[in-house]
C-alpha cells in the first residue's frame, strides 16, 4: 500500500514532518477563509456551521461518538481549531485531552474551549510518536488528521499503543471516492465547474476544479502549500487499520457542496454526503 514516498497526494517524496508542522502553524484549518477575526466567538460559530453543513450535510452522525463505557478519557488528535472537543463534551465525554503538531491549533482549540466552558488538558504532539503512556485513553478521536501526515501507518500504531485494550477509536482519512478514481473522465466536468466559478475561498485554492492530477487536487483542497495530503481507498484504510484494531464500522461523509457554483438540494447533498463522501470513517475497537 503506497502509504508515503510521493504517491497518493504528496507533494514530494521528501516531504517531512517540520513541513507538516510549518504549513498548518501558518494555515490552521479555517484560517484564511472566514471573514471573521480568527479566534473570536465569530470565527468559531461560522467554522462550525462550515463544517457541519460542508463535512457532514448538516447533521451530525452518532456513530462518530464514543459507546457509553468510553467516554472518560478521551484524546482528541490533531484536534484543529477544536471543533470536536465541544462535540464530544456535549455528548456526555469527559477528562478530554486535546493534542496536535502545532501551537496555533492548540491556542486556539483552548480559546474556543475556554469559550463554551469545556475543560481540556492540551498538549503539543506528533501522532507518529506520543509522548503519552501506553493505554492511557478510553476512546481517541482522530478526524482529518493521519493523511496529512508523512508515517501514516506509525500514526495509527500509536493511537493503538495509547488506547487501554477494549478502547475505541473514530478515524478518518480522504476517500478516494468516484469521482476521484474516474478523474481522468470527469475532468471535462471539472473544467466547466471552474468556468462557471465553482472552487474554494481562500487559501490559494480557487482553481482547485481545474486541476488535472487527482493526487494534486487532494492535497490542494487544504491549500496551496499543504505538503502532504494523501487518499486511500477502502481497502487501502481498513488493511492500514487492521493490524491493530478490529474493525467495527466503515462510512462516508463529506460532499463540500460549497465549492460548486449552484445550490445542491439538501436531499441530494445528503445523498452525495453518504454515498460518495470525499473521507473515509472508521470506528474501531482496540481487541481485550
Ligand atoms: C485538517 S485539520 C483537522 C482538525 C480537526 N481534527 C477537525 O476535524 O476539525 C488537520 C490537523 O492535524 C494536525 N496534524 C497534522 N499532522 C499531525 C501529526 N503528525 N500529529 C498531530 N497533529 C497533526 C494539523 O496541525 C491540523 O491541525
Amino acid at each position: 500500500m503506497p502509504l508515503r514516498g510521493g504517491v497518493m497526494g504528496e507533494r514530494g517524496p521528501d516531504r517531512t514532518i517540520e513541513d507538516v508542522r510549518r504549513f498548518w502553524e501558518e494555515n490552521p484549518l479555517f484560517g484564511g477563509e472566514s471573514k471573521h477575526p480568527r479566534g473570536s466567538r465569530e470565527f468559531f460559530e461560522e467554522h462550525r456551521r462550515t463544517c457541519l453543513e460542508d463535512v457532514y450535510a448538516g447533521e451530525f452522525d452518532r456513530r462518530f461518538f464514543p459507546p457509553e463505557e468510553n467516554r472518560e478519557g478521551v484524546l482528541d488528535l490533531g484536534c484543529g481549531p477544536g471543533f470536536w472537543p465541544i462535540e464530544l463534551w456535549e455528548r456526555g465525554c469527559r477528562e478530554i485531552t486535546i493534542a496536535d503538531l502545532t501551537e496555533t491549533a492548540l491556542a486556539l482549540a483552548e480559546v474556543r474551549c475556554g469559550l463554551y466552558g469545556v475543560p481540556v488538558t492540551a498538549s503539543l504532539q506528533n501522532a507518529e510518536k506520543l509522548t503519552f503512556a501506553d493505554a492511557s485513553f478510553r476512546h481517541v478521536n482522530c478526524q482529518g488528521v493521519i493523511h496529512h501526515t508523512p508515517e501514516t501507518a506509525a500514526a495509527v500504531a500509536e493511537i493503538a499503543r495509547v488506547l487501554r485494550p477494549g478502547g475505541t477509536a473514530s478515524i478518518s482519512v480522504y476517500y478516494r471516492n468516484l469521482f476521484l478514481r474516474h478523474w481522468d473522465l470527469l475532468r471535462g466536468i471539472g473544467r466547466l465547474l471552474d468556468r462557471l466559478g465553482g472552487g474554494l475561498r481562500g487559501r490559494g485554492r480557487e482553481g482547485i476544479f481545474a486541476v488535472t492530477e487527482v493526487d494534486e487536487i487532494v492535497r490542494l483542497y487544504d491549500g496551496r502549500e499543504n505538503p502532504i495530503g494523501k487518499s486511500f481507498t477502502r481497502e487501502q484504510f481498513v488493511s492500514l487499520l487492521s493490524p491493530h484494531f478490529e474493525v467495527l464500522e466503515v462510512f462516508f461523509h463529506f460532499f463540500p457542496a460549497r465549492a460548486l457554483p449552484f445550490r445542491v438540494p439538501r436531499a441530494l447533498h445528503k445523498f452525495l454526503d453518504r454515498n460518495v463522501g470525499f473521507m473515509i470513517f472508521a470506528t474501531v475497537r482496540k481487541p481485550r
